[in-house]
C-alpha cells in the first residue's frame, strides 16, 4: 500500500487494551494504509555506549521506522506519563545523535485507559517529546478513551456506536495529516 504506517503500543501485556484500539482504528483506515505493529519487547534497556554497534533489535527498529511514511503510537498512561518500554524504543531510534530516524514522520497520539482522564498526561507528555525530536503530531481531534465494557473485542471490532463514530472522525483527520506531510 501506499501509506506504512509504524504502529507502537505502549503497552507490552498479553491482553492490552491498547493494541486493540491499534487495531481497531487499523481497521477504520482506508486500504492505501497499511499498518504494521513495531516489536519493543526485545530492545535492550538503551545505553549511550552502544551507539557504534546497535543489536539486531535495534537496528530493526531503525529499518522499520524509516521505511514507514507515518507512526501511530497507542499508549496507556503510566503514573501520569508513558511507559518506560515506550521512552525506551523512543530513545534507541531517536540515536546516535544526528540520526534521529523519528524525524519529520507524520504522527498521531492516542491512548485508552482505565482513569477518568483517558491518558491525557501521558499524551502530553509524548506530545513534548515528539515536538524535540521533529515529528509533526495531530493536534486535533484529541482523543482520550476510557474503558468501558463491550468497548473492543480481540478482532478490533468497536462495540459501542457512538465511539466508533469519534474515533472513525479521528481516523480521518489522521490520514489526512499524514497525506498532508508526506506529499
Ligand atoms: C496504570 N494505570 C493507569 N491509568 C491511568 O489512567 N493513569 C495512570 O497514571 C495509570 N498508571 C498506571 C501505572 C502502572 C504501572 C500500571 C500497570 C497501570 C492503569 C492502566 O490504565 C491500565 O492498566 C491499562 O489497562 C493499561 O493499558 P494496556 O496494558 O491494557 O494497554
Amino acid at each position: 500500500s501506499q501509506y506504512r504506517i509504524a504502529v507502537v503500543v505502549g503497552s507490552l501485556r498479553k491482553d492490552s487494551l491498547n493494541r486493540k484500539l491499534a487495531l481497531a482504528l487499523a481497521r477504520l483506515a482506508p486500504p492505501e494504509f497499511s499498518f504494521e505493529h513495531v516489536r519493543i519487547d526485545d530492545l535492550p534497556l538503551y545505553n549511550q555506549d552502544n551507539d557504534g554497534h546497535p543489536s539486531e533489535p535495534v537496528k530493526r527498529l531503525k529499518s522499520e521506522i524509516a521505511a514507514a511514511q507515518g507512526l501511530l503510537f497507542v499508549t496507556p498512561e503510566y503514573n501520569r506519563s508513558i511507559p518506560g518500554v515506550l521512552k525506551n524504543a523512543i530513545d534507541h531510534a531517536s540515536r546516535p545523535y544526528g540520526q534521529n530516524t523519528w524525524a519529520g514522520k507524520p504522527a498521531g497520539v492516542i491512548g485508552i485507559s482505565v482513569g477518568a482522564i483517558g491518558t491525557a498526561l501521558a499524551q502530553q507528555h509524548l506530545r513534548n517529546i515528539l515536538a524535540y525530536l521533529n515529528v509533526p503530531t495531530l493536534g486535533q481531534p484529541e482523543a482520550f478513551v476510557q474503558v468501558k465494557d463491550g468497548l473492543l473485542d480481540e478482532a478490533g471490532n468497536i462495540g459501542i456506536e457512538a465511539t466508533r463514530q469519534f474515533l472513525q472522525g479521528w481516523v480521518n483527520q489522521y490520514v489526512a495529516w499524514v497525506k498532508t506531510h508526506t506529499g
